[in-house]
């Protein structure tokens, strides 16, 4: 049996995925000659990423190492921190990490389990999310910097309390004085709202483009989010669209 073969008008292509979409379909098998695809299908699937010519690493200068610095002070001044109940639970802070000279910055929630046991942030499923996210936007996650909005793991997950986010922040603050990034992308309400107060659902503000001390901001869906609500990926990279735009201007 053989196959048909048809042309399909590219512009009406779009409309066909989401169709697709809306049926529950994660991934579909196209044939395209392998010559032109540069970049899959589900955009947040584990593929190898393109390699883009936009710089989110800055050339190390006088001025990383005063960064590198910086940060290390900091970390310093948090220290075997007990400003809130938070640090009763925690087994590891989780500073964030990353390039001290990163263009580009992701903001998160809070540490969660793996996050706690490991000192690092993202690093369990999410944060697995997070990698792809960012390698398919053509970047290592080295080169980004990763940071939350509290550094430590409120119990069972709760989401953060005012106050707890209020004693944190100066600290998110100072990072993002240290690191300059040119962009920020907040990962869910807890850090868009943080940063940018109380602008609206995470629904209603992704992808869109607001300032934190003149600093562009791009608040998108939290990874979290993402693993359990599969369909909502495409926004994400949407939004991630914008990131890259304003990270080449
Ligand atoms: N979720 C977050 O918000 N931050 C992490 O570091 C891990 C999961
Ligand atoms: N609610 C959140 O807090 N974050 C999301 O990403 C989506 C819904």
């Amino acid at each position: 049996m053989g196959r048909t073969v048809r042309d399909i008008d590219i512009s009406q292509l779009g409309m066909l995925f989401r169709f697709y979409e809306a049926l529950g379909f994660d991934r579909l098998a196209v044939d395209i000659p392998e010559k032109t695809v540069s970049n899959g299908g589900d955009c947040l699937h584990k593929e190898e990423g393109f390699k883009r010519e936009i710089e989110v690493s800055r050339p190390r200068t006088e001025e990383s190492l005063h960064k590198q610095e910086g940060l290390k002070r900091l970390r310093a001044e948090i220290g075997d921190c007990r400003r809130c109940r938070l640090s009763e639970g925690r087994t590891n802070l989780v500073f964030g990490e990353g390039n001290p000279d990163a263009g580009l910055m992701f903001v998160g929630e809070a540490p969660g389990e793996q996050e706690d046991r490991q000192g690092r942030p993202f690093v369990g499923r999410a944060g697995e999310l997070l990698t792809r996210l960012i390698e398919k936007m053509g970047f290592d996650r080295e080169e980004v910097y990763i940071a939350n909005t509290v550094k430590c793991r409120p119990p069972d997950n709760r989401n953060p309390l005012e106050d707890e986010i209020k004693t944190c922040m100066p600290f998110l603050e100072k990072q993002i004085a240290i690191i300059e990034p040119v962009v920020i992308m907040t990962l869910g309400s807890v850090a868009t709202k943080a940063l940018l107060g109380d602008i609206g659902s995470i629904s209603r503000v992704r992808g869109k483009t607001y300032r934190y001390k003149g600093i562009p901001v791009v608040p998108t869906f939290h990874p979290s989010y993402l693993l359990r609500n599969v369909k909502s990926k495409w926004l994400t990279w949407n939004d991630a669209q914008v990131v890259l735009k304003l990270l080449e201007s």
